[in-house]
């Protein structure tokens, strides 16, 4: 079949799954849309309020409060309010470590224990209500532990995911200046450790605000220990008082910083507050996954992205759920190491990114037929579009036919899922992610600020503000206006491009800005061009993503070389280093090609569309008569020979 084809097939619910649904009513979505204040008061009910709110929303855009005047904490409605309805003894957190049967549970009730001598150890290194604190850990059950210990004294925590290098530690911690950086020795994934200390030593030479560092003994691996500066987490929660409770925070006070890669070379500090962003999340939790009391629910993501924070964290646990949080990979030991895990844990729910999908795909079926995925009864795709393919795959073979697919689209930006199927009342189409979710208003707009109405395709905008929605960047007012508000006046723009159909079903077409998507991580193409500009031989470097069968999108980079360097494999593995020197290994270019020369405008300005287009090797270039000098592209195709 291709992918035309597998779009005209739907999916209604089965009938069985949208009997037993949270949410059976389809009345929801009018309701929302005709008070979506009260829609959204009514679900951060369900949240435990130290005091309710005075207002539910004030809107000044682009300023935003959510629940004026309440008073909340994260932790708390993640770990007491959770013992308080019964769940002291439910395991929260099922860990599954690196190597298969390494694992550990947590019940709530240990969690809270856990999270409340944590927090009591950041006050004893002098973490203050609204002092960031740097968490740079592998996918141990401490890292949940550190997050929480932070919401409940209200410090802001900054996750950096654990594959960045040293520099791009050094710069986010720099951003927000931590006071405290947690880490581990080193972390295992895919039977490979990633030195952990040995980094974040290399990025404190340059963060003067970092005074203690809290290190996890994770692998044992040897690690210096700067003499009162460095301390053991075990030899700190030894000596720990039990009781912390949490702090009374304002419904607006920030929960945490998140950076993530814009259209220029440097990351943007996403801010979340707390009681508008954990009625989103839990909210969607509830009804986008049909959570149920006994599931058991598996999100594949790192905590360090904001998928991790949303849902795994802060969504599931605010419900109560039993969460699945896997160190490794999914090849290691063993390419079926992912279906193995769900048969052992009886996993009902899966959250995954395409790109796994996809790579299954290419193994084919004969690791999923080897265990029992029956347990499974619903799955959920986000990170980029779901080609139709790679959805009827995810169906047929990871879902036996009986599990609805809820593609859910989303950004760090927006805090929680924003467009979705809803499993019990969507008809779903594979490659779409639907309709968006009640109280949130998705439109469509073209270049010149008109709403397109109906079928069509434009620039994905968000209408009216939503609990979940980014407050600001860290310290950088100015770019978050301009960002996201400056284009249209008073709707938020998404940096996406979609279409929507006949049914009103919106069809994500990807990044419309400088943001390349590989595997689901957000990329800025202008990022690794300035790493790649650091190496003394580069003279100019232009990053496109080019289409990619598995990832989606691959890191292709053009490069001029100072005069008298040759391009050679050497020379383009070592630009490939840099690149995981500076920014991460996540961020290496798949291709590296040298060229004399790179399609300009009159202004000088890099044509991308230009290389975009020869890189997927097309003959048709678009509208090249704006190039400077339009014998270039002779010049790059003579080279596309010459590829590293
Ligand atoms: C960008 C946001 C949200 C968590 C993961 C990534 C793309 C995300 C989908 C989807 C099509 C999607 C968009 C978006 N994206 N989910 N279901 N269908 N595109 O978060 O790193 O902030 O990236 O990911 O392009 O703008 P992020």
């Amino acid at each position: 079949m291709t992918e035309e084809q597998t779009r005209v097939r739907t999916y209604p619910p089965p009938e069985e799954f949208a009997a037993r649904a949270n949410v059976r009513d389809a009345g929801i979505y009018e309701e929302a849309a005709r008070d979506p204040e009260a829609f959204w008061a009514g679900r951060a009910r369900r949240l435990h309020w130290f005091r309710e709110w005075d207002e539910v929303l004030r809107w000044d855009p682009p300023e935003v409060q959510w629940f004026v005047g309440g008073k909340i904490n994260a932790s708390y409605n993640c770990l007491d309010y959770q013992v308080e309805q019964g769940r002291g003894e439910k395991t929260a957190i099922i860990w599954e470590g690196d190597e298969p049967g390494d694992t550990r549970t947590l019940t709530y009730s240990e969690l809270k224990a856990e999270v409340e001598k944590f927090a009591n150890v950041l006050k004893s290194l002098g973490v203050r209500r609204g002092d960031p604190v740097s968490i740079y850990l592998p996918m141990i059950p401490e890292l949940p532990i550190a997050m929480l210990a932070c919401a409940r004294i209200g410090a802001p925590h900054s996750v950096v995911f654990g594959a960045f290098s040293a520099n791009s530690l050094r710069d986010r911690i720099n951003d927000c200046e931590a006071r405290v950086l947690v880490t581990a020795d080193s972390g295992p994934r895919g039977g490979k450790r990633t030195p952990l200390k040995a980094n974040s030593d290399e990025a404190l030479e340059d963060a003067p605000s970092v005074e203690n560092v809290v290190v996890v003994r994770r692998t044992g691996d040897d690690v210096s220990m700067v003499e009162g500066r460095d301390h053991w987490w075990h030899e700190l929660m030894a000596g720990a008082d039990p009781e912390c409770p949490a702090e009374e925070m304002d419904s607006e006070d920030i929960l945490y910083i998140l950076y993530s890669s814009g259209s220029t070379g440097k990351p943007k500090g996403i801010v979340h507050t707390t009681g508008g962003y954990l009625t989103h999340v839990n909210t969607t939790t509830d009804w986008v996954f049909d959570l149920k009391e006994d599931d058991i629910y598996w999100c594949t993501a790192d905590i360090g992205w904001v998928t991790g924070h949303s849902y795994i964290v802060y969504g599931p646990l605010s419900n109560g759920a039993t969460v699945l949080m896997f160190e490794g990979t999914p090849a290691y030991p063993a390419s079926d190491r992912w279906w193995d895990i769900i048969e052992r844990h009886r996993v009902n729910i899966l959250y995954t990114a395409p790109t796994a999908i996809r790579a299954f795909m290419k193994q084919g079926t004969a690791d999923i037929e080897k265990h029992d995925l029956s347990s499974l009864r619903l799955l959920g795709s986000v990170g980029e579009p779901i080609n139709p393919r790679a959805w009827e795959w995810y169906h047929e073979h990871v879902g036996g036919g009986r599990c609805p697919v809820v593609d859910t689209w989303w950004q760090t930006e927006t805090g929680g899922i924003m467009i979705t199927p809803l499993p019990g009342i969507t008809t779903t189409k594979p490659g779409s992610a639907t309709r968006p979710f009640p109280g949130i208003f998705a439109g469509i707009y073209d270049d010149a600020g008109n709403e397109i109405e109906g079928e069509g395709s434009g620039n994905l905008v968000i209408k009216r503000p939503w609990p979940g929605m980014l407050r600001t960047l860290y310290k950088d007012p100015q770019r978050y206006r301009e960002t996201y508000w400056e284009k249209y006046g008073d709707v938020y723009f998404a940096g996406d491009g979609a279409r929507r159909d006949e049914d009103g079903y919106f069809w994500i077409t990807g990044r419309v800005d400088d943001v390349i998507n590989v595997s689901g991580h957000r990329i800025s193409t202008a990022e690794v061009e300035s790493a790649l500009v650091g190496h003394p031989s580069v003279a100019e470097a232009a990053v496109i993503g080019r289409h990619d069968e598995e990832t989606g999108q691959a890191i292709v980079a053009y490069v001029i070389l100072e005069g008298g360097h040759e391009g050679n494999d050497e020379m383009a593995q070592e630009l490939r280093q840099q690149v995981r020197k500076v920014i991460g290994a996540h961020a290496r270019p798949q291709e590296i090609i040298f060229t004399p020369d790179l399609p300009k405008t009159r202004s000088g300005k890099i044509m991308r569309r230009i290389l975009r287009r020869l890189s997927e090797g097309q003959e048709d270039l678009g509208d090249t008569t704006t190039l400077a000098d339009p014998s270039v592209v002779e010049t790059l195709r003579a080279h596309a020979g010459g590829r590293s």
